[in-house]
């Protein structure tokens, strides 16, 4: 008998992890959640309303204000992020954003928020989420754990290409490649739920990978947990 499971994906910024998680989700009609557009979210919130991410009392009252929501976007095919009702999407991509959110990430009261709304969002599983901390802390039970690696040139052309999509014009790849070794040291070495490999996480290197290619890796690994075929437990 097939079951429901849920996919968390975690790894370093720019590994592909939330084009695969997407497309994964779509193959599985599974849900996808990106959290790292959450963290986003929160972070142009507070850079829109002058809350200084040191004080403690400013984060937890500005957070009461946050209301964060995901809407599929039939044009691009993708959901798109909602902050207060209002389609952020292309603005929490900026690199202002990418500069600030390591450290709005690593505030203890905001995880508490995201983590909590995060496990509702896949309390009745089949969600697809990715992440940092989604297979050691939001769902430290999840039937697959992928872990994405990959070069951080690859990384940097990719964000080059992402932003170019966008239609953002400046873009600087030295500038990128500043701001994804910062991220990568922030994101592993906060004291809460730092980024790193969960025990039990398959390590996926999507350096030499193409997006399809690493699409069905993954759906491959997936589709062995639903159908009960890991360990022989058909
Ligand atoms: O996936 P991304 O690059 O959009 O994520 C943006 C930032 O959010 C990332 O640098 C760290 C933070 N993040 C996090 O701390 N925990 C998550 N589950 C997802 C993202």
């Amino acid at each position: 008998m097939p079951k429901d499971i849920i996919i968390a994906i975690d790894g370093y910024s720019a590994c592909g992890k939330s084009t695969t998680a997407r497309l994964l989700a779509e193959k599985l009609e599974y849900v996808f959640i990106d959290t790292g557009a959450m963290y986003r979210a929160v972070t142009l919130y507070f850079l829109q309303n002058g809350i200084n991410f040191n004080r403690h009392e400013e984060v937890t009252a500005g957070l009461q204000h946050v209301h964060i929501h995901f809407e599929y976007n039939k044009e691009t095919k993708r959901p798109d992020t909602y902050l207060n009702n209002k389609c952020v999407e292309d603005e929490i991509r900026s690199l202002t954003i990418s500069e600030c959110v390591s450290e709005v990430s690593a505030i203890p009261a905001v995880r508490r928020n995201m983590v909590a709304q995060q496990q509702l969002m896949g309390k009745n599983k089949r969600v697809v989420m990715d992440g940092r901390d989604i297979g050691t802390h939001v769902f430290p039970d999840a039937e697959l754990k992928i872990f994405m690696t990959a070069d951080l040139e690859v990384r940097v052309q990719r964000r080059v290409l992402e932003l170019q999509k966008k239609r953002y014009t400046d873009i600087d790849a030295s500038e990128i490649r500043q701001n994804l070794l910062h991220r990568d040291y922030v994101d592993s070495h906060r004291t809460d739920s730092p980024l790193i490999k969960a025990d039990d996480a398959i390590e996926l290197d999507t350096t030499y990978y193409t997006i399809p290619e690493q699409v069905e890796i993954v759906y491959q690994w997936a589709m062995e947990r639903i159908q009960g075929t890991i360990n022989g437990q058909h």
